[in-house]
């Protein structure tokens, strides 16, 4: 057997090589990092909460028309995926106002919004994940007009589907974030969602308390983040005992 090889090291992730070259091995780390790695901790069965998390809404994309790097879980920490080459910015999608939008535009935290706002930074931690226009990616050839389209339309069907698996479960999706990559093939490129979608990168409020249920509880010290990401993984069904 091939010894899997570290390929990158994010602040909650690891690829690894795997011994099918088209594939790879994501792990899931506890490290929680918010402000670009200015703030820091380690929280005891993050990466295995997420995995599971990332694993349900990846299978829920796909059983919805939505395909994805997903493969398959591996083990609590570690998920087979599509090797893809990531196109290097950051998809965000808003249904209410939060976060940085509130903070840049000064608008009330809540406020919902007519319909999803798309926004991109650049994934690039030296320059703190600059946000960017439509016209930069096509301008320093990040991506191709038709590529930015592909994205915006998977990112409004990804919106879709993933409101309406939060909604059922008694969760507000307010916004989240994506990333995406070309799986090269013989007949062309194809743009397909990859990274992870959890806790981590969701802001999901619960619909009766608006009670925060993702990574605002450790950016803005409000504690108990591991208890509402026990939280989300139990409203969707996700049997955490035994995984
Ligand atoms: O911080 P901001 O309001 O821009 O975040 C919008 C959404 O994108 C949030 O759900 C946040 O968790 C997610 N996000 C992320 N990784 C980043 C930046 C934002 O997952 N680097």
């Amino acid at each position: 057997m091939t010894k899997k090889e570290l390929l990158y090291e994010g602040k909650a992730k690891k690829l690894f090589s795997h011994k099918e070259k088209d594939k790879l091995i994501q792990y899931f780390k506890d490290d929680a990092t918010a402000f670009n790695k200015k703030k820091h901790d380690v929280m005891e069965n993050k990466g295995i909460l997420n995995n599971l998390i990332s694993e349900h809404i990846f299978t829920h994309l796909r059983n919805n028309g939505i395909e994805n790097h997903f493969i398959k879980r591996i083990n609590e920490r570690e998920q087979l995926v599509r090797k893809l080459e990531i196109i290097p910015i950051e998809v965000i999608i808003r249904n209410i106002a939060a976060g940085t939008l509130s903070k840049r535009l000064g608008i009330e935290e809540g406020k919902e919004l007519p319909g999803p706002l798309i926004e991109f930074t650049l994934k690039n931690d030296n320059l703190d994940d600059p946000i960017i226009s439509e016209e930069h990616i096509r301008v320093f050839e990040w991506a191709s007009v038709n590529e930015i389209k592909e994205i915006k339309n998977q990112s409004i069907k990804v919106n879709k589907a993933l409101i309406g698996l939060f909604i059922n479960v008694g969760i507000i999706l307010v916004d989240f974030k994506i990333e995406f990559g070309r799986l090269i093939t013989e007949n062309g490129n194809k743009i397909i969602l990859a990274d992870e979608i959890s806790p981590d990168s969701c802001r999901l409020w619960d619909k009766k308390s608006l009670k925060k249920l993702d990574k605002d509880r450790f950016r803005r010290n409000l504690g108990g983040l591991i208890d509402a990401y026990k939280e989300v993984a139990t409203r969707l069904g996700i049997d955490i005992k035994n995984n």
